[in-house]
């Protein structure tokens, strides 16, 4: 059995999510560029970056859009598919210009996790841009990424900084 409980192993992602973000967005308003969302679900976290970052373009991927009404990403933005397909297919628009990428593709399923992560750090790091700030909820392995320290108010382990270093 896990040490802790499902209920706050979700409580500590969101609470992580909320203080990373926070970081985020002061670590890049100073720096142009888009932002992607990977895992919309039910579209919290999309509604976040949107109303903290409302120049910013933000590109929003899923397999399907399961979101809030009032959570809806701008069409023209929004890539339903596997990630791993979706994603690399937007290289040309991307490339090396992204300033922050939020993963919030896990689930409770550990082979599944270790798929995804795997997936993540092959195909995140081609768009990010250097200096640019990669946030997960699964550890990635990423090379020429530096891991950071979570800020306070997040709990070791409970999410993943990355920066692109220059
Ligand atoms: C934990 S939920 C995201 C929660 C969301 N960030 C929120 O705040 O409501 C994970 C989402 O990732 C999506 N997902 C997981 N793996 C994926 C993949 N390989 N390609 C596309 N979507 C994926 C699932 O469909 C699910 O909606």
């Amino acid at each position: 059995m896990s040490k802790i409980s499902r209920l706050e192993k979700t409580l500590f992602r969101l609470q992580a999510q909320h203080a990373c973000l926070a970081y985020a967005f002061g670590e890049i308003a100073a720096r142009p560029g888009p932002v992607v969302e990977l895992g919309l679900g039910l579209g919290r976290t999309f509604s976040h970056l949107r109303h903290h970052l409302p120049e910013r373009e933000i590109y929003v991927f899923d397999r399907a859009n399961g979101a809030y009404a009032d959570c809806q990403p701008d069409p023209a933005l929004l890539f339903l598919g596997e990630v791993d397909e979706t994603l690399p297919a937007l290289h040309d628009r991307l490339a090396g210009k992204v300033v922050l990428a939020n993963a919030d593709l896990g689930s409770f399923d550990r082979e599944q996790n270790r798929r995804v992560a795997a997936m993540c750090a092959r195909v995140l790091p081609p768009v990010m841009a250097p200096g640019g700030i990669v946030m997960s909820d699964l550890p990635l392995e990423m090379a020429g990424f530096a891991p950071l320290p979570l800020p306070p108010g997040a709990r070791d382990g409970s999410y993943h900084l990355y920066r692109r270093q220059p």
